[in-house]
Protein backbone atom coordinates (compact mmCIF):
# COMPACT_ATOMS: atom_id res chain seq x y z
CA UNK A 1 0.00 0.00 0.00
CA UNK A 2 3.22 2.06 0.46
CA UNK A 3 2.98 3.11 -3.44
CA UNK A 4 -0.29 4.20 -2.91
CA UNK A 5 0.59 7.46 -0.44
CA UNK A 6 3.61 7.83 -2.68
CA UNK A 7 1.75 8.37 -5.91
CA UNK A 8 0.48 12.07 -4.93
CA UNK A 9 3.90 12.89 -4.23
CA UNK A 10 5.38 11.56 -7.72
CA UNK A 11 3.01 12.94 -9.37
CA UNK A 12 3.51 16.48 -7.50
CA UNK A 13 7.15 16.15 -8.58
CA UNK A 14 6.20 15.55 -12.24
CA UNK A 15 4.23 18.40 -12.13
CA UNK A 16 6.69 20.53 -10.99
CA UNK A 17 9.26 19.36 -13.34
CA UNK A 18 6.92 19.84 -16.17
CA UNK A 19 6.18 23.62 -14.07
CA UNK A 20 9.68 24.45 -14.20
CA UNK A 21 10.40 23.33 -17.94
CA UNK A 22 7.90 25.45 -19.27
CA UNK A 23 8.37 28.30 -17.53
CA UNK A 24 11.87 28.40 -17.80
CA UNK A 25 11.05 28.17 -22.03
CA UNK A 26 9.32 30.92 -21.75
CA UNK A 27 12.37 32.90 -19.74
CA UNK A 28 14.61 31.80 -21.95
CA UNK A 29 11.86 32.93 -24.97
CA UNK A 30 11.80 36.48 -23.49
CA UNK A 31 15.44 36.65 -22.69
CA UNK A 32 16.23 36.37 -26.42
CA UNK A 33 14.03 38.59 -27.73
CA UNK A 34 15.32 40.75 -25.34
CA UNK A 35 18.97 40.53 -26.32
CA UNK A 36 17.76 41.20 -29.79
CA UNK A 37 16.39 44.05 -29.85
CA UNK A 38 18.63 45.47 -26.69
CA UNK A 39 21.58 47.66 -26.86
CA UNK A 40 25.25 47.55 -26.08
CA UNK A 41 27.60 44.94 -27.73
CA UNK A 42 26.61 42.29 -30.55
CA UNK A 43 23.49 40.07 -30.47
CA UNK A 44 25.86 37.11 -29.44
CA UNK A 45 27.32 38.71 -26.54
CA UNK A 46 24.35 40.09 -25.12
CA UNK A 47 22.95 36.25 -25.85
CA UNK A 48 25.52 34.68 -23.91
CA UNK A 49 25.53 37.68 -21.07
CA UNK A 50 22.14 36.19 -20.26
CA UNK A 51 21.84 32.70 -20.92
CA UNK A 52 25.87 32.25 -19.88
CA UNK A 53 24.64 33.65 -16.40
CA UNK A 54 24.12 31.81 -12.62
CA UNK A 55 19.98 32.22 -13.94
CA UNK A 56 20.82 31.77 -17.35
CA UNK A 57 22.33 28.70 -17.16
CA UNK A 58 19.85 27.09 -14.04
CA UNK A 59 17.11 28.11 -16.77
CA UNK A 60 18.54 26.15 -19.58
CA UNK A 61 18.96 23.04 -17.71
CA UNK A 62 15.15 23.26 -16.29
CA UNK A 63 14.45 23.10 -20.12
CA UNK A 64 16.71 20.17 -20.90
CA UNK A 65 15.51 18.28 -17.60
CA UNK A 66 11.70 18.36 -19.10
CA UNK A 67 12.62 17.75 -22.49
CA UNK A 68 16.22 16.39 -23.14
CA UNK A 69 17.53 15.06 -19.79
CA UNK A 70 20.67 13.38 -21.20
CA UNK A 71 21.73 15.53 -24.52
CA UNK A 72 24.00 14.00 -26.96
CA UNK A 73 25.76 16.26 -29.04
CA UNK A 74 27.72 15.19 -32.09
CA UNK A 75 30.24 17.98 -31.25
CA UNK A 76 33.53 18.12 -29.18
CA UNK A 77 32.92 20.82 -26.40
CA UNK A 78 36.01 20.12 -25.05
CA UNK A 79 38.93 19.79 -27.06
CA UNK A 80 41.66 19.95 -24.01
CA UNK A 81 41.18 16.48 -23.29
CA UNK A 82 40.67 13.64 -26.27
CA UNK A 83 37.13 12.16 -26.94
CA UNK A 84 35.87 10.82 -30.48
CA UNK A 85 34.08 14.25 -31.00
CA UNK A 86 30.43 13.64 -28.97
CA UNK A 87 29.19 15.40 -26.17
CA UNK A 88 26.28 14.41 -23.83
CA UNK A 89 24.76 16.35 -20.83
CA UNK A 90 23.39 14.87 -18.25
CA UNK A 91 20.85 16.89 -15.87
CA UNK A 92 18.49 14.61 -13.97
CA UNK A 93 20.05 14.06 -10.17
CA UNK A 94 19.65 10.81 -10.71
CA UNK A 95 21.49 10.15 -13.97
CA UNK A 96 24.62 12.48 -12.78
CA UNK A 97 25.16 10.62 -9.54
CA UNK A 98 24.59 7.24 -11.65
CA UNK A 99 27.47 8.51 -13.74
CA UNK A 100 29.69 9.83 -11.40
CA UNK A 101 29.70 6.61 -9.58
CA UNK A 102 30.10 4.43 -12.74
CA UNK A 103 34.32 4.73 -12.21
CA UNK A 104 34.60 1.61 -14.43
CA UNK A 105 32.58 3.06 -17.47
CA UNK A 106 32.96 7.31 -16.90
CA UNK A 107 36.84 7.94 -15.92
CA UNK A 108 38.18 10.87 -15.36
CA UNK A 109 40.26 12.80 -18.32
CA UNK A 110 42.89 15.21 -16.74
CA UNK A 111 45.69 12.65 -16.42
CA UNK A 112 47.52 14.63 -19.26
CA UNK A 113 47.17 18.10 -17.85
CA UNK A 114 48.20 16.58 -14.45
CA UNK A 115 51.06 14.82 -16.03
CA UNK A 116 52.14 18.02 -17.65
CA UNK A 117 52.06 19.85 -14.09
CA UNK A 118 53.93 17.15 -12.08
CA UNK A 119 56.49 16.82 -14.84
CA UNK A 120 55.56 13.21 -15.48
CA UNK A 121 53.34 11.65 -12.78
CA UNK A 122 49.84 11.64 -12.72
CA UNK A 123 47.60 12.75 -9.58
CA UNK A 124 44.98 10.87 -7.69
CA UNK A 125 42.10 13.58 -9.14
CA UNK A 126 43.43 11.91 -12.77
CA UNK A 127 43.63 8.27 -11.77
CA UNK A 128 40.54 5.70 -12.54
CA UNK A 129 40.23 3.43 -9.77
CA UNK A 130 43.19 1.37 -9.35
CA UNK A 131 45.70 0.85 -6.70
CA UNK A 132 47.74 3.34 -7.33
CA UNK A 133 44.61 5.75 -6.74
CA UNK A 134 43.52 4.24 -3.01
CA UNK A 135 47.36 4.24 -2.30
CA UNK A 136 47.87 8.30 -2.68
CA UNK A 137 44.68 8.96 -1.38
CA UNK A 138 44.68 7.03 1.48
CA UNK A 139 48.51 8.34 2.08
CA UNK A 140 46.94 11.97 1.88
CA UNK A 141 44.05 11.31 4.15
CA UNK A 142 46.75 10.15 7.08
CA UNK A 143 48.35 13.97 6.60
CA UNK A 144 45.42 15.92 6.49
CA UNK A 145 43.06 14.22 9.08
CA UNK A 146 39.41 14.98 10.00
CA UNK A 147 40.02 16.03 13.19
CA UNK A 148 42.43 18.95 11.88
CA UNK A 149 39.18 20.63 10.62
CA UNK A 150 37.93 21.30 14.26
CA UNK A 151 41.71 21.53 15.67
CA UNK A 152 43.65 23.74 13.73
CA UNK A 153 41.28 24.87 10.45
CA UNK A 154 38.66 26.11 11.51
CA UNK A 155 40.50 27.87 14.11
CA UNK A 156 43.24 29.36 11.94
CA UNK A 157 40.61 31.12 9.79
CA UNK A 158 38.66 32.23 11.86
CA UNK A 159 41.49 34.16 13.80
CA UNK A 160 42.98 35.09 10.58
CA UNK A 161 39.62 36.73 9.01
CA UNK A 162 38.71 37.96 12.16
CA UNK A 163 42.18 39.89 12.57
CA UNK A 164 42.05 40.96 9.01
CA UNK A 165 38.43 42.85 9.65
CA UNK A 166 39.51 44.07 12.63
CA UNK A 167 42.10 46.14 10.76
CA UNK A 168 39.44 47.56 8.25
CA UNK A 169 38.39 51.80 7.71
CA UNK A 170 34.88 50.60 6.49
CA UNK A 171 35.32 49.53 2.91
CA UNK A 172 37.21 45.90 1.23
CA UNK A 173 38.31 44.66 -1.64
CA UNK A 174 37.06 41.12 -0.62
CA UNK A 175 39.30 38.67 -2.47
CA UNK A 176 42.48 40.60 -2.37
CA UNK A 177 42.23 41.77 1.60
CA UNK A 178 40.27 38.85 2.55
CA UNK A 179 39.78 35.84 0.89
CA UNK A 180 42.81 35.19 -0.68
CA UNK A 181 44.86 36.11 1.96
CA UNK A 182 43.01 33.42 4.84
CA UNK A 183 42.89 30.49 1.78
CA UNK A 184 46.96 31.39 2.00
CA UNK A 185 47.74 31.51 5.72
CA UNK A 186 45.94 27.64 5.48
CA UNK A 187 48.34 27.00 3.05
CA UNK A 188 50.95 28.55 5.28
CA UNK A 189 50.15 27.39 9.06
CA UNK A 190 48.23 24.14 8.05
CA UNK A 191 50.28 22.33 4.94
CA UNK A 192 53.58 24.19 5.25
CA UNK A 193 53.78 25.31 2.22
CA UNK A 194 53.80 29.06 2.24
CA UNK A 195 55.05 29.35 -1.51
CA UNK A 196 58.03 31.99 -1.96
CA UNK A 197 54.94 34.38 -1.81
CA UNK A 198 51.38 35.16 -1.35
CA UNK A 199 51.60 36.62 -5.31
CA UNK A 200 53.36 33.69 -6.62
CA UNK A 201 50.88 30.73 -5.16
CA UNK A 202 47.84 32.70 -6.00
CA UNK A 203 49.00 32.59 -9.22
CA UNK A 204 50.71 29.69 -9.93
CA UNK A 205 47.19 28.03 -8.21
CA UNK A 206 45.07 29.88 -10.01
CA UNK A 207 46.71 29.05 -13.59
CA UNK A 208 46.85 25.72 -12.87
CA UNK A 209 42.87 25.50 -12.18
CA UNK A 210 41.93 27.11 -14.46
CA UNK A 211 44.43 24.78 -16.91
CA UNK A 212 42.81 21.66 -15.60
CA UNK A 213 38.85 22.60 -14.86
CA UNK A 214 38.76 25.67 -17.00
CA UNK A 215 40.64 25.81 -20.08
CA UNK A 216 37.82 23.74 -22.24
CA UNK A 217 39.39 24.84 -25.60
CA UNK A 218 42.90 24.12 -25.20
CA UNK A 219 44.30 27.76 -25.50
CA UNK A 220 48.25 27.76 -26.34
CA UNK A 221 48.36 31.10 -24.57
CA UNK A 222 47.37 29.88 -21.43
CA UNK A 223 49.22 26.30 -22.34
CA UNK A 224 52.46 28.25 -22.22
CA UNK A 225 51.55 30.19 -18.76
CA UNK A 226 50.50 27.12 -16.35
CA UNK A 227 53.61 25.10 -18.04
CA UNK A 228 55.60 28.06 -16.77
CA UNK A 229 53.80 27.94 -13.69
CA UNK A 230 54.26 24.65 -13.10
CA UNK A 231 58.09 24.79 -13.40
CA UNK A 232 58.01 27.50 -11.15
CA UNK A 233 55.84 25.73 -8.59
CA UNK A 234 57.65 22.29 -8.99
CA UNK A 235 61.02 24.17 -8.22
CA UNK A 236 59.61 25.83 -5.04
CA UNK A 237 58.58 22.65 -3.74
CA UNK A 238 61.73 20.55 -4.45
CA UNK A 239 63.95 23.44 -2.81
CA UNK A 240 61.23 23.93 0.25
CA UNK A 241 61.18 19.59 1.15
CA UNK A 242 64.41 20.02 1.08
CA UNK A 243 64.88 22.83 2.81
CA UNK A 244 62.47 21.36 5.38
CA UNK A 245 64.57 18.34 6.30
CA UNK A 246 66.87 20.68 7.58
CA UNK A 247 64.78 21.80 9.82
CA UNK A 248 62.95 20.95 13.17
CA UNK A 249 60.22 18.85 12.92
CA UNK A 250 56.68 20.46 12.17
CA UNK A 251 53.52 19.46 12.63
CA UNK A 252 51.78 20.80 9.71
CA UNK A 253 50.84 18.08 6.71
CA UNK A 254 54.16 18.54 5.01
CA UNK A 255 55.92 18.03 8.29
CA UNK A 256 53.56 14.53 8.73
CA UNK A 257 54.77 13.49 4.76
CA UNK A 258 58.30 13.83 5.76
CA UNK A 259 58.11 11.80 8.21
CA UNK A 260 55.81 9.02 6.36
CA UNK A 261 58.47 9.43 3.86
CA UNK A 262 61.73 8.72 6.43
CA UNK A 263 59.05 5.46 7.23
CA UNK A 264 59.42 4.65 3.40
CA UNK A 265 56.12 4.18 3.38
CA UNK A 266 55.31 3.49 -0.61
CA UNK A 267 54.21 6.49 -2.16
CA UNK A 268 56.24 8.43 -0.10
CA UNK A 269 59.15 9.73 -1.38
CA UNK A 270 60.01 13.23 -1.62
CA UNK A 271 58.79 13.37 -5.55
CA UNK A 272 55.61 11.95 -4.20
CA UNK A 273 54.99 14.56 -1.88
CA UNK A 274 55.75 17.26 -4.03
CA UNK A 275 53.21 16.17 -6.57
CA UNK A 276 50.78 15.06 -3.71
CA UNK A 277 51.05 18.73 -2.25
CA UNK A 278 50.99 20.53 -5.48
CA UNK A 279 47.59 18.68 -6.61
CA UNK A 280 46.03 19.62 -2.98
CA UNK A 281 47.21 23.17 -3.10
CA UNK A 282 45.62 23.99 -6.47
CA UNK A 283 42.07 22.87 -4.83
CA UNK A 284 42.59 24.98 -2.00
CA UNK A 285 43.57 28.28 -2.94
CA UNK A 286 41.60 29.97 -6.02
CA UNK A 287 38.87 27.26 -5.17
CA UNK A 288 38.17 28.68 -1.31
CA UNK A 289 38.45 32.15 -2.19
CA UNK A 290 35.85 31.96 -5.46
CA UNK A 291 33.64 30.29 -3.42
CA UNK A 292 33.51 32.56 -0.67
CA UNK A 293 32.71 35.44 -3.33
CA UNK A 294 29.95 33.58 -5.08
CA UNK A 295 28.10 32.63 -2.01
CA UNK A 296 28.68 36.66 -0.63
CA UNK A 297 27.52 37.83 -4.00
CA UNK A 298 24.94 35.64 -4.25
CA UNK A 299 23.45 36.63 -0.55
CA UNK A 300 24.00 40.32 -1.51
CA UNK A 301 21.22 39.59 -4.32
CA UNK A 302 18.44 38.94 -1.91
CA UNK A 303 17.88 41.31 0.75
CA UNK A 304 16.30 39.26 2.97
CA UNK A 305 18.68 36.37 2.88
CA UNK A 306 21.27 38.57 3.50
CA UNK A 307 19.92 39.86 6.39
CA UNK A 308 19.21 37.01 8.44
CA UNK A 309 22.76 35.50 7.33
CA UNK A 310 24.36 38.67 9.16
CA UNK A 311 22.03 38.40 12.21
CA UNK A 312 23.69 34.90 12.32
CA UNK A 313 27.20 35.89 12.21
CA UNK A 314 26.22 38.77 14.45
CA UNK A 315 24.24 36.54 17.07
CA UNK A 316 27.60 33.88 16.88
CA UNK A 317 24.96 31.16 15.33
CA UNK A 318 27.21 29.35 12.93
CA UNK A 319 24.94 26.72 11.75
CA UNK A 320 22.30 29.42 10.67
CA UNK A 321 25.24 31.42 9.02
CA UNK A 322 26.40 27.83 7.13
CA UNK A 323 23.15 27.44 5.69
CA UNK A 324 22.75 30.41 4.46
CA UNK A 325 26.45 30.47 2.84
CA UNK A 326 25.79 26.74 1.12
CA UNK A 327 22.11 27.48 0.08
CA UNK A 328 23.33 30.59 -1.87
CA UNK A 329 26.45 28.42 -3.21
CA UNK A 330 23.29 25.85 -4.54
CA UNK A 331 22.41 28.59 -6.87
CA UNK A 332 26.21 29.85 -7.93
CA UNK A 333 28.56 26.61 -7.36
CA UNK A 334 31.80 27.21 -8.49
CA UNK A 335 31.96 23.89 -11.00
CA UNK A 336 28.41 23.72 -12.18
CA UNK A 337 29.48 20.43 -14.51
CA UNK A 338 31.58 17.62 -13.84
CA UNK A 339 33.21 15.82 -16.72
CA UNK A 340 34.16 12.19 -17.47
CA UNK A 341 35.14 10.52 -20.92
CA UNK A 342 33.17 7.02 -22.11
CA UNK A 343 35.25 4.53 -21.41
CA UNK A 344 33.53 1.59 -23.53
CA UNK A 345 30.47 1.80 -24.81
CA UNK A 346 27.74 1.90 -22.90
CA UNK A 347 24.37 3.73 -21.69
CA UNK A 348 22.92 6.82 -19.41
CA UNK A 349 19.46 5.93 -17.43
CA UNK A 350 19.21 2.18 -18.95
CA UNK A 351 16.00 1.08 -18.97
CA UNK A 352 14.50 4.76 -19.12
CA UNK A 353 12.63 6.23 -21.70
CA UNK A 354 15.08 9.06 -21.68
CA UNK A 355 17.87 6.03 -21.96
CA UNK A 356 20.81 7.26 -24.56
CA UNK A 357 23.68 4.99 -25.76
CA UNK A 358 26.79 6.60 -25.33
CA UNK A 359 29.62 5.45 -27.50
CA UNK A 360 33.58 4.95 -26.19
CA UNK A 361 35.55 7.93 -25.76
CA UNK A 362 32.25 10.68 -25.85
CA UNK A 363 32.95 13.03 -23.16
CA UNK A 364 29.79 13.20 -21.24
CA UNK A 365 29.07 16.10 -18.92
CA UNK A 366 26.92 15.47 -15.77
CA UNK A 367 25.54 18.92 -14.20
CA UNK A 368 25.68 18.91 -10.35
CA UNK A 369 23.90 22.54 -10.67
CA UNK A 370 21.47 20.70 -12.74
CA UNK A 371 21.26 17.92 -10.12
CA UNK A 372 20.65 20.69 -7.12
CA UNK A 373 17.32 22.21 -9.00
CA UNK A 374 15.57 18.57 -10.19
CA UNK A 375 12.55 18.90 -8.67
CA UNK A 376 12.55 15.05 -9.06
CA UNK A 377 14.67 14.67 -6.36
CA UNK A 378 14.77 18.09 -4.20
CA UNK A 379 11.79 19.63 -2.43
CA UNK A 380 10.94 23.30 -3.69
CA UNK A 381 13.79 23.13 -5.52
CA UNK A 382 13.82 26.82 -6.92
CA UNK A 383 13.46 28.42 -3.58
CA UNK A 384 15.93 30.13 -1.46
CA UNK A 385 15.53 27.57 1.73
CA UNK A 386 17.98 27.06 4.84
CA UNK A 387 16.34 23.44 6.00
CA UNK A 388 17.87 21.57 3.09
CA UNK A 389 19.73 17.92 4.14
CA UNK A 390 23.20 18.25 3.31
CA UNK A 391 22.28 15.38 0.96
CA UNK A 392 20.77 17.79 -1.41
CA UNK A 393 23.90 19.93 -2.08
CA UNK A 394 26.17 18.43 -5.21
CA UNK A 395 28.93 21.56 -4.54
CA UNK A 396 32.12 19.50 -4.81
CA UNK A 397 31.23 16.56 -6.83
CA UNK A 398 30.22 13.11 -6.12
CA UNK A 399 31.56 9.52 -6.04
CA UNK A 400 34.96 8.51 -5.91
CA UNK A 401 36.34 11.73 -6.96
CA UNK A 402 34.25 13.96 -4.92
CA UNK A 403 36.35 16.37 -3.16
CA UNK A 404 38.98 16.06 -1.05
CA UNK A 405 38.87 19.22 0.96
CA UNK A 406 34.80 18.75 1.77
CA UNK A 407 34.99 18.76 5.22
CA UNK A 408 37.77 22.03 5.13
CA UNK A 409 35.35 23.41 2.78
CA UNK A 410 32.12 22.90 4.76
CA UNK A 411 34.26 24.36 7.51
CA UNK A 412 36.22 27.38 5.77
CA UNK A 413 33.36 29.14 3.79
CA UNK A 414 31.37 30.27 6.84
CA UNK A 415 34.43 30.81 8.95
CA UNK A 416 36.04 33.04 6.65
CA UNK A 417 33.13 34.99 5.64
CA UNK A 418 31.43 35.52 9.46
CA UNK A 419 33.13 38.69 10.43
CA UNK A 420 32.97 40.38 7.74
CA UNK A 421 29.09 39.53 7.71
CA UNK A 422 29.28 40.43 11.23
CA UNK A 423 30.32 44.04 10.16
CA UNK A 424 27.21 47.08 10.60
CA UNK A 425 25.45 47.59 7.38
CA UNK A 426 27.76 46.00 4.94
CA UNK A 427 26.87 46.79 1.40
CA UNK A 428 28.20 46.63 -1.89
CA UNK A 429 30.06 49.70 -2.93
CA UNK A 430 28.24 52.08 -5.44
CA UNK A 431 29.05 51.14 -9.45
CA UNK A 432 30.78 48.49 -10.68
CA UNK A 433 33.14 48.63 -8.06
CA UNK A 434 30.55 46.53 -5.80
CA UNK A 435 30.05 43.61 -8.69
CA UNK A 436 32.57 40.78 -8.66
CA UNK A 437 35.47 41.82 -11.31
CA UNK A 438 37.66 38.28 -12.84
CA UNK A 439 39.95 40.81 -14.82
CA UNK A 440 41.05 38.53 -17.34
CA UNK A 441 40.59 35.32 -15.07
CA UNK A 442 37.99 32.90 -14.17
CA UNK A 443 38.25 33.87 -10.90
CA UNK A 444 37.12 37.11 -8.62
CA UNK A 445 40.05 39.55 -8.82
CA UNK A 446 38.38 42.19 -6.79
CA UNK A 447 34.94 42.96 -5.32
CA UNK A 448 34.49 45.83 -2.99
CA UNK A 449 31.90 46.23 -0.07
CA UNK A 450 31.94 48.74 2.49
CA UNK A 451 29.99 48.69 6.14
CA UNK A 452 30.04 51.00 8.86
CA UNK A 453 33.44 51.31 10.85
C1 LIG B 1 35.05 25.30 -1.97
C2 LIG B 1 36.14 24.94 -2.58
C3 LIG B 1 36.24 23.71 -3.45
C4 LIG B 1 35.47 23.32 -4.51
C5 LIG B 1 34.28 24.06 -5.11
C6 LIG B 1 36.00 22.07 -4.99
C7 LIG B 1 35.46 21.33 -6.02
C8 LIG B 1 35.83 20.04 -6.32
C9 LIG B 1 35.15 19.18 -7.26
C10 LIG B 1 33.90 19.54 -8.06
C11 LIG B 1 35.83 18.00 -7.30
C12 LIG B 1 35.47 16.77 -8.13
C13 LIG B 1 36.15 16.79 -9.48
C14 LIG B 1 35.75 15.65 -10.35
O1 LIG B 1 35.05 14.74 -9.88
O2 LIG B 1 36.12 15.65 -11.53
C15 LIG B 1 36.95 18.11 -6.39
C16 LIG B 1 37.89 17.13 -6.18
C17 LIG B 1 39.04 17.35 -5.47
N1 LIG B 1 39.33 18.44 -4.67
FE1 LIG B 1 38.16 20.04 -4.35
N2 LIG B 1 37.08 21.73 -4.22
C18 LIG B 1 37.26 22.71 -3.27
C19 LIG B 1 38.23 22.73 -2.28
C20 LIG B 1 39.27 21.84 -2.16
C21 LIG B 1 40.29 21.86 -1.15
C22 LIG B 1 40.32 22.84 0.02
C23 LIG B 1 41.16 20.87 -1.45
C24 LIG B 1 42.40 20.45 -0.74
C25 LIG B 1 42.49 20.32 0.56
C26 LIG B 1 40.66 20.18 -2.63
C27 LIG B 1 41.25 19.10 -3.25
C28 LIG B 1 40.58 18.28 -4.14
C29 LIG B 1 41.15 17.01 -4.63
C30 LIG B 1 42.51 16.46 -4.28
C31 LIG B 1 40.17 16.43 -5.44
C32 LIG B 1 40.25 15.08 -6.12
C33 LIG B 1 39.64 14.01 -5.22
C34 LIG B 1 39.78 12.61 -5.79
O3 LIG B 1 40.13 12.45 -6.96
O4 LIG B 1 39.51 11.66 -5.04
N3 LIG B 1 39.51 20.80 -3.03
N4 LIG B 1 36.92 19.36 -5.79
Amino acid sequence: MQWLFNLPIVLWRRLMLILQGLWALLWLIGSGIAALFGRGGTIGSRLAATIGGPKGLRMVFAVLRLFLPNLVLNRAIITAYPSNGVTALATRRADVIDILSRDADFGVVYAPRMEMITGGENFFLGMQDTPRYTRDTSNMRLVVRRDDVPEIVTPCVSNAARAIVAMLPGAIDVPQALTMPVAQKLLDVYFGTPGPSEAAMAEWTSLLFWYLFIDLQADPALDTRATAAAASFRSWMDGHIAARRQEQPKEDVLGRCIVMGDAKLPGMTDLDIRNNLIGLLIGELPTLSACANLALDELLDRPRAFAAACAAAQAGDDATLSAYVFEALRFRPLNPLIYRRAMHDTVIAGGKLRRRRIAKGSIVMASNLSAMFDPLAIADATAFRTDRPWEAYMLWGSGMHSCFGAHINRAVLPAMLKPLLAMPNLRRASGARGQIDKGDTPFPQHFHLEFDA
